[in-house]
């Protein structure tokens, strides 16, 4: 054997194994190589074979050779100076040091980041665990996506992923697409009486998304917020990553009361239309109170409207923004409760004044929907679809509460704070002393039902220690509402003995 076909052996060998299972011979070549070369098992310096010779060796084409360690010395970890043989780069071994070492398929393990400074995703997790879709009654959050019009969403989006028009293409929309948003414009103003031009509104892929740029157009660190109490915990992870003060401010039957509160906040975070959790509204006083809070202290309402489009009875009561004279109200819809989240389609409408900073914003980030999405989505708003949607869904969700309601009064249940049902898509209960809510929901969760404990939502002084369930019906086909309703207040039976007989045994224990 020749010294230079030794050479190529020894240095194929200790840097290759090629597997012709495995996928490109190329990538595994440059891979491999690259790896010895970070990992130190190659000297700088060393001198590489020929191609021919590793072909040979190797027993692949050299075409294959060649455009592996073109690829490598594109990317610097080969050196070929004029006329002289391919080296290993040098590079510097403590750099190297931070290069992943790539682990095999079956090695590969994930380790948990624990918390994004920023975002403060420990805080998230343990407010609001991301969940895994349990199609089960009674989950809350969820609208019925098994309702899904999938096939007219299909035929205006294939439309719009086939015929793409150029100027759609750029970063035109990046904001939102103007045909997109004349339709929520139309939409917002004949439903909830948003009044608004089409270029206030800005399309984001979530409510939570709109949260973030309503909070980057107005919060400084150490700002204060008010939120409900007891309230949406996702608006409480976002203030934290903005660093804001959050004070929890009571609710009651009128909604979020304002009376008593020293703090001047720079932002008021509301549900009016359906209070979350407990599905109350704010009263028309509140509204002009809060609005007037707001004007005073130079703060900016969030109007969170996640699921007002569905109403129990006649006309939803119209938007907070919609009585907005002074730019305070930043109005936040979302596609996620009305059709379904995945679409990730979402809509901040903001005041006059914050339009070029709210873009700015959403470009500077670059949040934004694809123009596919939003072009379909004004197609299927512009025939009637999203309507007709809205209609169909408003029917089967006002039934379903309904019945879930008339069964858990009849078992002595009742709304946690409005005297009558209002709408949505769910509804919460008050639970009596002594029963806890978290037993119940794990009684519920070996029943088939899944339900979220009111307490995990209540942070201030007034509404702690408060029991209760959050109950969706999106996800419970009607005609399974009342059978699954009777599961939920056997589970409440169930809790109500296994704690009367925890109590009786106590009382027996303790001396008289
Ligand atoms: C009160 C409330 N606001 C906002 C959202 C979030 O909507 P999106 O999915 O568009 O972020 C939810 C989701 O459950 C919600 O319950």
């Amino acid at each position: 054997m020749k010294q230079s076909d030794q050479l190529a052996t020894l240095f194929a060998h200790a840097i290759w194994r090629l597997d012709p299972d495995a996928g490109s011979l190329r990538v595994q070549m440059y891979r491999q190589l690259r790896d010895a070369v970070t990992e130190g098992r190659v000297a700088p310096g060393t001198v590489l074979p020929s191609t021919r010779d590793l072909a040979a060796v190797l027993g692949v084409s050299r075409s294959t050779v060649v455009e592996a360690l073109d690829q490598l010395r594109m990317e610097g970890y080969l050196v070929t100076r004029q006329g002289a043989a391919t080296r290993i780069a040098a590079l510097d071994p403590i750099h190297l040091n931070n290069v992943a070492k790539r682990p095999t398929a079956t090695e590969q393990h994930w380790e948990q980041a624990d918390g994004s400074p920023t975002l403060g995703v420990q805080h998230w997790l343990q407010d609001d665990p991301p969940t895994p879709v349990t199609i089960r009654a009674f989950r809350p959050g969820l609208p019925d996506i098994r309702a899904f019009p999938a096939q007219v969403w299909a035929t205006h989006l294939g439309r719009r992923a086939r015929q793409p028009a150029s100027h759609d293409l750029s970063y035109v929309g990046h904001a939102g697409v103007s045909s997109l948003r004349e339709q929520i414009v139309r939409h917002i103003a004949e439903t909830r009486h948003v009044v608004a031009r089409p270029e206030q509104v800005i399309v984001l892929p979530s409510a939570q998304t709109a949260f973030d740029v309503a909070m980057r157009c107005t919060l400084r660190e150490g700002d204060t917020a008010w939120v409900e109490d007891p309230g949406y915990p996702g608006i409480r992870t976002l203030l934290r990553a903005h660093k804001a003060r959050i004070e929890p401010v009571p609710v009651d039957v009128e909604g979020l009361c304002p009376a008593g509160q020293r703090s001047r906040p720079r932002l008021i975070y509301l549900t009016p239309s359906h209070q979350y959790p407990t599905g109350t509204m704010l009263s028309l006083a509140r509204r002009l109170e809060l609005l007037e809070v707001a004007r005073a202290h130079g703060a900016v309402i969030i109007e969170d409207d996640f699921d007002s489009e569905f109403q129990a009875h006649g006309q939803p009561v119209a938007s907070l923004q919609g009585l907005d004279r002074n730019g305070v109200v930043m109005y936040v819809g979302t596609f996620s409760k009305s059709l379904a989240p995945g679409l990730r389609i979402a809509y901040l409408v903001v005041p006059p004044a914050y339009v070029g900073l709210a873009e700015t914003i959403v470009s500077g980030t670059g949040i934004g929907v694809s123009i596919h999405v939003q072009l379909a989505m004004a197609d299927f708003m512009a025939y009637g679809e999203l309507r007709r949607h809205i209609h169909r869904m408003n029917v089967e969700y006002s039934k379903r509460l309904r019945t879930l309601h008339r069964i858990l009064s009849g078992a002595g249940y009742e709304l946690i704070l409005p005297s009558k049902l209002l709408g949505g898509l769910q509804l919460c209960i008050g639970l009596p002393e002594p029963l806890i809510d978290l037993d119940v929901v794990s009684e519920l969760q070996s029943r088939g039902l899944v339900a979220l404990p009111l307490s995990a939502l209540c942070h201030g002084q007034e509404w702690r220690g408060r029991q209760g369930l959050l109950l969706g019906v999106g996800l419970v086909p009607t005609d399974e509402v009342e059978p699954a309703a009777r599961t939920l207040c056997a589970a409440l039976e169930q809790c109500s003995e296994t704690v009367a007989r925890r109590a009786a045994r106590r009382a027996r224990r303790t001396p008289q």
